[in-house]
C-alpha cells in the first residue's frame, strides 16, 4: 500500500473513532465532550503536516461535517447556547488551512535548498575535473616547451654535425676498400661506419622531434599498420628467440591520423618490447574498441620497469641501453598526443610490460 493512502486511512479512522466517542457519550459528562472536541485538531494537524493547505482544509471539513449534526440533533443545535461549539467548526477550518499553508511553504522551500545543494554538489564536480584538465594541460605543456627548446638546439646542431658525418663515412667506405675482411683494421673501419651510422640515427630522431611536422589526417588503419610493423621486425624477433603476435581478434580500427607517425610510434614500443624481451619470451599486439575509443596494447614478458623509472622514461635522453638514444618515449608520446590520444604503462618488474595507446573515436575529438 502507498505510504499517502495509508495516512489517508489513518486519518478516517482517527475522525470516525472521536465522532463516536461525541456522539455515544452521554452528554451530561459535558467535560468529556470538551476533551473529544478538542482530539479533532490532532488529525487536522496531521492532514495539514502531510498534506499541506488542501489537505488540512479538507480535513477539517470533513469534521465539521462529522461534527455539525451532534451539535443540531443531540445539543439541541441552539445558536447562542451551543455558539461555542460553533466557533470551534470555524477554529477546525482555520487551523487546518493556516497550518496547511505554512506545511506547504515549508516543504517548498526545503526542497529547493536540496536542489541548490544538488547544483553546488554539480559544479563542485565539474570545477574539478576542470582544474584536473588545467593541471593536465599545464603539464604537456611543459613538456612541449621543454621539447621545442630541445628541437630548435637540434636543428642548428643536426644541421652542423650531419655534413661531416656523411664525409667521414664515405671516407671510410673507401678507406674499407683497402683490406679484406678479418683483417684487424677492416674491423675498425666498420666500427668507424657503425659509429658514424648509429650518430646519423641519433641527428635524425633528434631532426624529427625539432620539425613541428603538422599531421598529414588520413583514413588509416590501425590493423594495416600493426601488420606492417609485425612484418618488419619479424626477422628481428625471430633471431632473438622471441615469439612476435598480432592478436586474431584485433580490430581494422579504421581513424583519421597520420599512418607514417603512428607507425613510427607503434614501432617504437614494439622495438622496445623486443629490446626488453628475453629469447623464449613473447610480445603480443591487440586493438580492441571500447565506449570510448580504441586501445592498442603492447604486451611483452620482458624485464619489465622499476616503479621509480616509469616517470622518467618518457623523458628525452633517459635510457636504460647502452646504445640507447633516450628518445623513442618521448617521440612516440608526442605523435599519440598529437592525435589526442594517451600513452600509458603498466609494468611487473622482472615480469613484463603493457604499454597501452588509447585513441578517441572520430566524434570524441574536440
Ligand atoms: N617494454 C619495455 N620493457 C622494459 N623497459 C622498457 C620498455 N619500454 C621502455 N623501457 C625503458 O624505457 C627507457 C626509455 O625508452 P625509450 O624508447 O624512450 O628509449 P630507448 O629505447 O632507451 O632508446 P631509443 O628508443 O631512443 O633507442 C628504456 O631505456 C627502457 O629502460
Ligand atoms: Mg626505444
Amino acid at each position: 500500500m502507498k505510504p499517502s493512502t495509508m495516512r489517508v486511512g489513518l486519518l478516517g479512522i482517527s475522525i470516525l473513532g472521536i465522532s463516536l466517542l461525541h456522539y455515544l457519550t452521554p452528554l451530561h459528562l459535558h467535560y468529556l465532550h470538551d476533551i473529544f472536541q478538542r482530539l479533532y485538531y490532532l488529525p487536522i494537524i496531521l492532514a495539514a503536516l502531510w498534506f499541506g493547505f488542501r489537505g488540512g482544509l479538507c480535513c477539517a471539513l470533513a469534521i465539521s461535517m462529522a461534527y455539525a449534526p451532534h451539535i443540531l440533533f443531540q445539543w439541541g443545535g441552539g445558536l447562542t447556547m451551543e455558539m461555542e461549539k460553533y466557533l470551534e467548526i470555524v477554529m477546525y477550518n482555520v487551523v487546518g488551512a493556516v497550518t496547511g499553508l505554512l506545511a506547504q511553504r515549508e516543504r517548498e522551500r526545503s526542497l529547493e535548498l536540496q536542489r541548490t545543494a544538488e547544483g553546488l554538489v554539480e559544479s563542485y564536480s565539474k570545477l574539478q575535473t576542470q582544474s584536473e584538465r588545467i593541471i593536465m594541460i599545464e603539464e604537456q605543456l611543459r613538456r612541449s616547451e621543454k621539447l621545442s627548446t630541445l628541437g630548435e638546439m637540434a636543428a642548428v646542431l643536426a644541421h652542423e654535425i650531419r655534413n661531416p658525418l656523411g664525409s667521414i663515412r664515405g671516407t671510410a667506405e673507401i678507406l674499407r676498400d683497402d683490406y679484406r675482411p678479418g683483417e684487424p683494421k677492416y674491423e675498425f673501419i666498420e666500427i668507424q661506419i657503425k659509429e658514424t651510422e648509429r650518430l646519423n640515427h641519433v641527428v635524425e630522431d633528434f631532426l624529427r622531434m625539432a620539425r613541428q611536422q603538422p599531421m598529414a589526417l588520413r583514413d588509416c588503419s590501425i590493423r594495416e599498420e600493426l601488420e606492417t610493423i609485425v612484418t618488419l621486425v619479424a626477422k628481428d624477433a625471430q633471431n632473438r628467440g622471441i615469439s612476435l603476435r598480432l592478436e586474431p581478434n584485433t580490430e581494422q580500427a579504421l581513424i583519421k591520423g597520420d599512418g607514417e607517425k603512428l607507425r613510427q610510434a607503434f614501432l617504437n614500443i614494439v622495438i622496445n618490447a623486443l629490446q626488453a624481451t628475453p629469447s623464449g619470451g613473447s610480445v603480443r599486439i591487440d586493438c580492441q574498441r571500447n565506449e570510448s575509443g580504441y586501445e592498442i596494447r603492447f604486451i611483452d614478458n620482458g624485464s619489465g620497469i622499476k616503479t621509480n623509472e616509469r616517470t622518467k622514461i618518457f623523458e628525452p635522453f633517459y635510457t636504460t641501453k647502452p646504445n640507447g638514444t633516450g628518445l623513442g618515449l618521448a617521440v612516440t608520446r608526442k605523435i599519440i598526443e598529437g592525435h589526442y590520444g594517451s600513452l600509458e604503462i603498466e609494468s611487473d618488474p622482472g615480469k613484463g610490460t603493457t604499454v597501452s595507446v588509447k585513441l578517441p573515436l572520430q566524434e570524441h575529438i574536440p
